[in-house]
């Protein structure tokens, strides 16, 4: 089965082509995405699925998706955000008018059924901003198209999708995301004023097994994916248990309510959403209380590895740990070897990085390098996968080195990753 996804390095399309992988064994994916608020690092790495750099009004020349014959077309890929459509109008009607006309045309070209992502923001009324003036033109072009030319489409509701993958920052950022990376990083959590205003929430896995299955059974509008879970972002900040709240001032275009439709979900496919947005928040203050945890340990565990003289090797789990501990065996005129089991990106990010802040040097692209504390560090880079560009002069070491008792091992983990990026 071919399918298209355009969107599919954003947030739900990211899960989406996760799911479809594992849902359907004989498939093949392309992705369309212009990556303004998509990222490359959600490229899932199987040779089932094609990531393609593009913009969806350009779709009649891509000669890759021309020759693509899809069973299903799900339509992601659009300009997402509401606030920022006031500044972009231009790039949301190229994206949601242009572009979506060519998606569309394409679909009944290829005779391939389109399911159509709109914005439950629509039933606030089609003037509150351009994004949802877009959207609900969309709708009636999609209805009318099918009514014209006979276009196979569903479409779908989302209401406020949390979870794996959702935007934390910049200017694409959801609210979940904006509180969740707040929490992480002991921030305020910044509430929109007045803060009594309401959304449904709906998590990214009942999205995405909602969307296989409009896709297999449903046809027409109204297939609403939303939970039951409708809170105002004041409730929602209250969840986080955390005293650390401020307001910032209402914004141009958005809702006081989201508006819940008569949902064909449950009464024709069955569909019920599953989690609840409290265990997803209970989840993330887990994390940040094992990453506290952790930090705790680090330290006694350091402490522990000078008194037992160097027996173990040091596993460090954020940039700051991994730092002081240098500094720390630096301080000790220890020669040492920092070994990551980073994958190749991070790996090039990480030791300049880490060099820099301790005031070191890079010399020859590897090696020694001796400057503020007067010792040496040999750097040295593990790489399970390839050499990375950047670092081709950097040795590859053999699977022992791991036993290496005077070894620093870095391991791989979000915290680190997102401080880094
Ligand atoms: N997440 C939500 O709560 C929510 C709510 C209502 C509607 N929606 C709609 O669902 C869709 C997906 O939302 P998301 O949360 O994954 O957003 P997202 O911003 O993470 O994903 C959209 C993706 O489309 C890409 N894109 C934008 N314009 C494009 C173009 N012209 N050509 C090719 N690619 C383009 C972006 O780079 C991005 O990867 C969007 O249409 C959005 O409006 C989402």
């Amino acid at each position: 089965m071919n399918i298209l996804v355009t969107g599919g390095a954003g947030f739900i399309g990211t899960s989406l082509i996760k799911e479809l992988l594992s849902v359907y064994k004989n498939i093949s994916i392309i992705s369309l995405d212009n990556y303004t608020s998509g990222s490359k690092k959600n490229h899932i790495n199987d040779s089932k699925v094609e990531y393609i750099d593009g913009n969806t009004w350009n779709i009649s020349n891509i000669n890759n998706i021309q020759k693509f014959n899809p069973q299903y077309v799900f339509h992601l890929g659009e300009f997402s955000r509401i606030v920022l459509s006031f500044e972009k109008p231009k790039e949301t009607f190229w994206s949601n008018s242009i572009g979506t006309f060519e998606v569309i045309e394409y679909c009944l070209q290829k005779k391939s059924k389109l399911i159509y992502s709109a914005s439950s923001a629509v039933f606030n009324g089609n003037d509150l901003n351009p994004y949802v003036f877009s959207k609900s033109q969309n709708i009636d072009l999609i209805k009318n198209y099918n009514k014209w030319f006979g276009l196979n489409y569903s479409i779908v509701y989302f209401y406020n999708v949390y979870g794996e993958k959702q935007i934390c920052n910049g200017p694409y950022a959801t609210v979940l995301g904006i509180f969740e990376k707040q929490f992480t990083e002991d921030e305020n959590l910044t509430i929109v004023s007045p803060g009594t205003q309401s959304r449904i929430f709906t998590h990214i896995d009942d999205i995405v097994r909602g969307l296989i299955l409009i896709a297999e059974k449903g046809f027409g509008d109204n297939y609403h994916l939303s939970s039951n879970e409708e809170y105002t972002i004041n409730e929602v900040a209250n969840m986080f248990d955390y005293s650390k709240i401020c307001y910032i001032p209402e914004r141009r275009g958005e809702r006081m309510v989201s508006i819940k439709q008569e949902n064909r979900m449950e009464k024709e496919l069955g569909w019920v959403a599953k989690e609840r947005l409290q265990n997803y928040i209970d989840k993330l203050k887990r994390n940040k209380l094992y990453l506290e945890e952790e930090r705790n340990d680090i330290q006694n565990y350091i402490q522990n590895h000078f008194k037992n003289n160097y027996k173990k090797p040091l596993v460090f789990f954020t940039i700051d740990d991994v730092q002081k501990a240098i500094i720390l065996l630096l301080d000790s005129k220890q020669k040492i070897k920092i070994i990551s089991s980073f994958d190749d990106k991070i790996s090039s990010k990480i030791f300049p990085y880490l060099l820099d802040e301790i005031k070191c040097d890079i010399t020859n692209g590897f090696g020694k390098c001796q400057k503020k504390y007067g010792t040496s560090i040999e750097y040295s880079y593990l790489n399970l996968k390839k050499i990375p560009i950047e670092y081709e002069n950097i040795i590859k070491l053999d699977e022992h080195s791991y036993s290496n008792d005077h070894s620093i091992y870095i391991i791989s983990m979000r915290y680190i990753i997102q401080i880094i990026e």
